[in-house]
């Protein structure tokens, strides 16, 4: 079988997890063809575990790639995304946020392309019901995130609102709105938000609050959603990666579950 040449976009914590998976377990399907990063050296230090890859920039590892996974930034996920499916490569983007609002155009063109557009279910659970709800209408939809402070540390949000993380010593409310201005705010911290935008559809707006709890070790998400057809509570608690403690290592795993269903015929759940 010709193996998926993979081209990855970021090489922190979730790119770097992926590329150890791809050249592990998922080594029969997949190849690591090219790595990027805006700083060179995080590109380089994967040539360590990816022998056969090249560093690239952007540009020319869409053009050598089957397939991209984008973990960089939600302030170039929407370029990256439209580049490569307008290329007709198949992307797998992890920075949900900054494609949330733009993606009528990306499903378009993904659809027009036939390029495969992956949003993998990241560090939440429950995606499923909650597209299945979106058909008969969803009442509303709350999630509320809690997490310790130092996982907070460096949102835009604490531009404009003055907050002390360090001196909080007790559970603490750092935020209540809605999805669209959470990953505006929280861009590095709130991707799971965008999904739950994305799969319940425009016509319920997801509602958040976020915690800051330093007896914490993990970053727990509740979600909420009423419709007719069912109630759904979901509570997910994850632990955060080693090389990052702002995302959860379930989200790296789920990445990786949604590229080995890329290209396998089976598939259990909706
Ligand atoms: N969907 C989810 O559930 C979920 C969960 C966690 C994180 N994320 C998102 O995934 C992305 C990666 O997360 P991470 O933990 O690996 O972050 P990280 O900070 O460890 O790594 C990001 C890497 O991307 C690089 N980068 C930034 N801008 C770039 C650009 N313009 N071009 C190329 N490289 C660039 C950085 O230099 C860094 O090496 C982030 O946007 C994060 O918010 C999504």
């Amino acid at each position: 079988m010709k193996k998926v040449k993979i081209g990855i976009i970021g090489c922190g914590a979730i790119g770097t997890s992926l590329a150890k998976i791809i050249e592990g377990r998922l080594s029969e399907e997949f190849c690591v063809v090219a790595v990027c990063d805006a700083q060179q050296e995080k590109a380089r230090a994967l040539l360590g575990i990816c022998r056969r890859a090249k560093v690239l920039d952007a540009h020319r590892l869409i053009a050598v790639s089957d397939f991209v996974i984008e973990a960089s930034s939600a302030a170039v996920s929407y370029r990256f995304a439209r580049q490569s499916l307008l290329a007709g490569k198949s992307i797998l983007v992890m920075s949900i946020g900054g494609i949330l609002g733009k993606e009528k155009g990306l499903f378009s063109i993904s659809r027009k392309t036939g390029a495969r557009f992956l949003l993998p279910s990241g560090a939440i659970c429950g995606l499923d019901g909650i597209r299945a709800l979106s058909a008969v209408g969803i009442t509303s939809i709350t999630m509320n995130t809690s997490k310790p402070p130092k996982a907070l540390a460096g949102a835009a949000f604490f531009k404009s609102h003055k907050v002390d993380l360090s001196a909080i010593r007790k559970k603490t409310l750092i935020f209540s709105g809605y999805a669209a201005q959470a990953v505006r705010f929280f861009p590095q911290n709130i991707n799971v938000v965008a999904l739950l935008q994305l799969a319940a559809g425009p016509r319920v707006r997801v509602k958040v609050q976020i915690w800051a709890d330093p007896a914490l070790h993990r970053n727990v998400h509740e979600i909420d959603v009423e419709s007719k057809a069912a109630r759904l509570k979901i509570s997910c608690e994850n632990t955060a990666s080693p090389d990052n403690p702002k995302t959860s290592y379930l989200a790296i795993l789920s990445a990786a579950a949604s590229l080995a269903g890329f290209s396998d015929a089976v598939r259990i759940g909706s």
